[in-house]
């Protein structure tokens, strides 16, 4: 027997879907000639490019319009089989092209328009004549392609006096904000020929807002507010942003119930190594000595000791032995887990003792488990995993930082910043910095990874 289940109405499934969200709405029929939107994750970006797209290809004689998407597969993915269903729901005449994804359609004048979806893995971007270009996630295009804009997209809209709608999520020190600019009555970069808006995914009236009050919980404060609140966060250049004297150091002492955590980062001008333990947070939320409010996340990284070896002669077999020295003051019998740099392995530091570094670790740690990934984690993962480990949005904390001996990780928490373009400042290197925070970083994203976002959009689309 065949069960009958009503089909879910899709956003194409409408005469005019903008209506019922009130903001794409007010967007769509703002007539400026270049429209900026910056907003969060599922706001609704992808469905107002698509739909003001064919607005300029069905009214516009003999349109040419183009939808640049961040990757080939996005293009194909997402917005191709929406643009398709956008297009037959709408009962317009048109023929598509699946191979090079695009479509040719008879418009209200009764001749031809042309949509082209491209991407930002495209050999050439240099259009002309366009009369509408939609940049859709514009900071990931400009990622692979930073002078796009100015250099091959901007030129294209000259002849034909064409419209671009500029869409994306917010990214710190990114270029939208440039954009966004333009399009501000009060703001001294103002052009008349420009609109902005910003908008929450919140007020996206189709989104559960449950789903978004679970992924508070997986996010750091400032990831969720960049992605979902659309803030550009650009106020703030300290790489690990959710630390806080006052919270996050404290008295700690070794539960010699609980296994060891040792993580290792490897260097050229320093070793460091990390001792911690994992513990269960505390349920009920407590007051600190600074009388903060603590509330605790499930599992807490307590790091007990930072190791750091620089000056002299830097070897692995050093590190091994001021780690081991260390494990005989504390009378350590208890098990060992071990974590590290994954590049240990390849580039074999110093090992002026002929081995990689990891078996040079292996030969003085036999008892030791280890859990060494075989390449690192993106450093931006990283260093969200930990932000997330220090307070996630839903203000839990989890991770401490003793109070002595951990003097190299704390300034490493409080002085490592981004550079100019968004990387780790590694000019701090030369003062010891850096390392210290990388190791403690293999070993949280191993064991606590940020999940990975998956983002359910338009996750129907495979047809
Ligand atoms: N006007 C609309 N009518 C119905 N559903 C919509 C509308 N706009 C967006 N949605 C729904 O909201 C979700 C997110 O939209 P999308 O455009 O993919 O967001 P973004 O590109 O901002 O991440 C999709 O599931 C889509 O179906
Ligand atoms: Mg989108």
């Amino acid at each position: 027997m065949q069960l009958q289940t009503a089909p879910l109405t899709q956003w194409w499934e409408n005469s005019i879907p903008v209506a019922k969200h009130p903001l794409q709405k007010e967007i769509f029929y703002d007539t400026t000639q270049n429209k900026v939107v910056v907003a969060g994750r599922r706001f609704g970006k992808t469905v107002l490019m698509i739909e003001e797209c064919i607005k300029v290809a069905r009214t516009v004689s003999h349109a040419i319009c183009w939808i640049v998407e961040p990757t080939s597969s996005d293009a194909r993915e997402i917005v191709w089989p929406n643009l398709l269903n956008r297009l037959k729901y709408l009962g317009v005449k048109f023929k598509a092209n699946n191979t090079s994804c695009s479509v040719k359609l008879i418009n209200k004048h009764g001749n031809t328009s042309r949509i082209y979806l491209k991407s930002a893995e495209d050999k050439n971007l240099r259009g002309r004549g366009l009369d509408f270009l939609g940049v859709d996630e514009l900071e990931k295009v400009l990622d692979s392609k930073p002078n796009l804009w100015e250099q091959d997209l901007s030129p294209s809209l000259v002849d034909r006096k064409g419209r671009a709608l500029l869409i994306s999520s917010p990214k710190k020190r990114g270029q939208i904000k440039q954009f966004y600019n333009f399009g501000q009555a009060e703001h001294p970069d103002y052009d008349p020929n420009w609109k902005s808006w910003k908008y929450l995914t919140i007020e996206n009236p189709f989104i559960d807002k449950a789903e978004i009050e679970k992924k508070r919980k997986t996010l750091s404060p400032s990831a969720f507010r960049q992605e979902y609140e659309a803030s550009f966060e650009d106020d703030a250049d300290q790489v690990y942003i959710e630390f806080d004297t006052n919270i996050h150091i404290k008295a700690l002492e070794l539960d010699y119930k609980l296994p060891l955590y040792l993580s290792f980062d490897f260097n050229v001008r320093n070793m460091t190594t990390s001792v911690c333990q994992i513990v269960n947070g505390k349920k009920e939320p407590y007051n600190n000595e600074f009388n903060m409010l603590i509330q605790e996340q499930e599992k807490v990284v307590n790091v007990i000791r930072s190791i750091h070896t620089d000056g002299g002669v830097i070897s692995t077999q050093r590190q091994c032995d001021e780690v081991i020295n260390y494990l005989q003051r504390i009378n350590w019998k208890g098990d060992i887990y071990i974590f590290g740099d994954a590049s240990g392995t390849q580039h074999e530091t110093q090992s002026s003792e002929g081995n990689s570094d990891w078996e040079i670790i292996k030969n003085n740690f036999t008892e030791a488990y280890y859990s060494i990934p075989t390449t690192n984690p993106r450093v931006r993962n990283r260093i969200n995993a930990v932000n997330m480990k220090l307070r996630n949005a839903a203000n839990e904390i989890g991770l401490f930082i003793n109070k002595t001996g951990c003097e190299p990780l704390i300034r490493d928490m409080e002085e490592v910043i981004f550079d100019k373009s968004g990387r780790i400042d590694k000019s701090l290197e030369y003062k010891g910095f850096v390392h210290n925070s990388d190791n403690v970083g293999y070993m949280i994203t191993q064991e606590f990874p940020v999940k990975k976002d998956n983002d359910v959009l338009l996750g129907w689309i495979k047809l």
